[in-house]
């Protein structure tokens, strides 16, 4: 049953004509017979099971964090920073509705100005009280939101097309609204070297490399130095070839979060609308594996994060199916060697809405998963840890 798609997607790959190029001789591209153009590179399933603890395979929910007097907007992104702190991104009053873009993908409540209460909300892990705040009359439509091994923290706003990475936490205030580095055009979406289309999210390498997922109507990966050169590219719609056979790898529809297996040298993306996630080397691009499992994931995968703890592991969340569909909306463990599936989780008894990011914590216990409706962070926390 699971081979036969797999099979199919193989002998169907047909060459790569819709993946072209632009004026970026200069680039390095992901190469070799599983490069972009080829969609020869196998796509790895799901081998044998492999042992865990109960304590490594079941998560249990916190039930009262965070503080509940504390109010947000649509969660767009959570992440927690390497001491533990969980920050959220969240959109306040702004919702992404059907008026929110025309159909050329521009913003369309520029004139209602920018979200004007704090943004970004660093929480305390245990208490869940709120440590600080920051990021108000900047952003418009909070996307991605990731912290880099210097506590720089990195955003994308889907409103604004640009990406920026902005000085430590500790460092900001009201006053300090500078950002470090940008990228992309402010309201201006486009797809050459300059311009991004609503990207959804940001990963940085220990050494400051990074990687931007480019994003809903663009379809692409795109790799920078620390100081924000182009190093590489890849990525093409899977549109066209998808109606009737399953993507095949650097296809994606819709690249909407990105985690980083350093210790693997994996950039992973969640393929939202193909329902998997995509890893590829953080060196070079190339292929390395999908994650794909329509019976437990379904069609739609909406996040993933990794964590080196137990033995190395992601952290997903799907989402609701477009039509018919009866898998839980859930978040789902699996085990980054296998690639098994290790377990599932809900809070409680109840399924996951809308989730729409999930974040893991250094120490590899606490697991974090933000909602997009209703506005909720819900912490979860391996069993036989002591602080719920
Ligand atoms: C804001 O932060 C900057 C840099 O961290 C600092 O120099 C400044 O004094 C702070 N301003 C206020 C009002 O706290
Ligand atoms: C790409 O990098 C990986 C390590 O991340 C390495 O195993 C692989 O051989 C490299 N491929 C090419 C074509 O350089």
């Amino acid at each position: 049953m699971q081979v036969l798609p797999l099979l199919v997607a193989m002998l169907h790959f047909s060459p790569g004509h819709m993946w072209q190029p632009k004026s970026q001789q200069n680039l390095q591209y992901p190469d070799i017979s599983g490069g972009p153009d080829s969609n020869t590179a196998l796509l790895r399933r799901r081998p044998a099971l492999s042992a865990y603890t109960i304590e490594d395979r079941e998560l249990t929910l916190s039930p009262s964090w965070p503080d509940p007097s504390l109010k947000f907007g649509q969660f767009s992104a959570v992440t927690v920073d390497k001491h533990g702190h969980v920050v959220v991104f969240h959109r306040g009053p702004h919702v992404w509705d059907g008026n929110s873009f025309d159909t050329n993908d521009n913003y369309m409540k520029k004139e209602e100005g920018p979200i004007q209460e704090d943004t970004i909300v660093v929480l305390d892990p245990v208490t869940g009280k709120k440590i600080k705040s920051w990021g108000k009359n900047l952003f418009y439509l909070p996307h991605g939101l990731t912290i880099d091994d210097e506590d720089n923290l990195w955003v994308t706003d889907v409103a604004l097309h640009q990406i920026f990475k902005f000085p430590p936490l500790a460092m900001l205030n009201d006053t300090v609204t500078k950002p470090l580095l940008v990228r992309g055009e402010r309201f201006v979406n486009g797809k050459d070297e300059d311009h991004f289309c609503k990207p959804s999210a940001v990963a940085v390498l220990k050494n400051g490399d990074f990687f931007v997922s480019d994003g809903y109507c663009n379809t692409r990966i795109i790799k920078y130095d620390k100081r924000g050169a182009r190093l590489m590219i890849w990525g093409r719609s899977s549109f066209y070839d998808s109606i009737s056979q399953r993507p095949g790898p650097y296809q994606f529809n819709v690249p909407h979060a990105l985690t980083i297996a350093e210790d693997r040298s994996l950039l992973c993306a969640a393929d939202r609308e193909n329902g998997r996630v995509q890893c590829f080397s953080s060196d070079n691009g190339t292929f390395a594996y999908e994650i794909y499992d329509p019976e437990v994931i379904g069609s739609r995968l909406f996040s993933v994060a990794y964590t080196p703890t137990k033995g190395g592991l992601f952290y997903i969340v799907n989402g609701p199916p477009f039509g018919a569909g009866n898998v839980p909306v859930q978040g789902i463990i699996v085990d980054a060697s296998s690639l098994n599936i290790v377990s599932t989780f809900q809070p409680g008894s109840s399924a996951l809405s809308n989730p729409h990011d999930v974040a893991v914590s250094p120490d590899g216990e606490s697991v974090y998963v933000v909602e997009l409706d209703p506005y909720r962070v819900w912490k979860f926390v391996h069993k036989g840890r002591k602080y719920l």
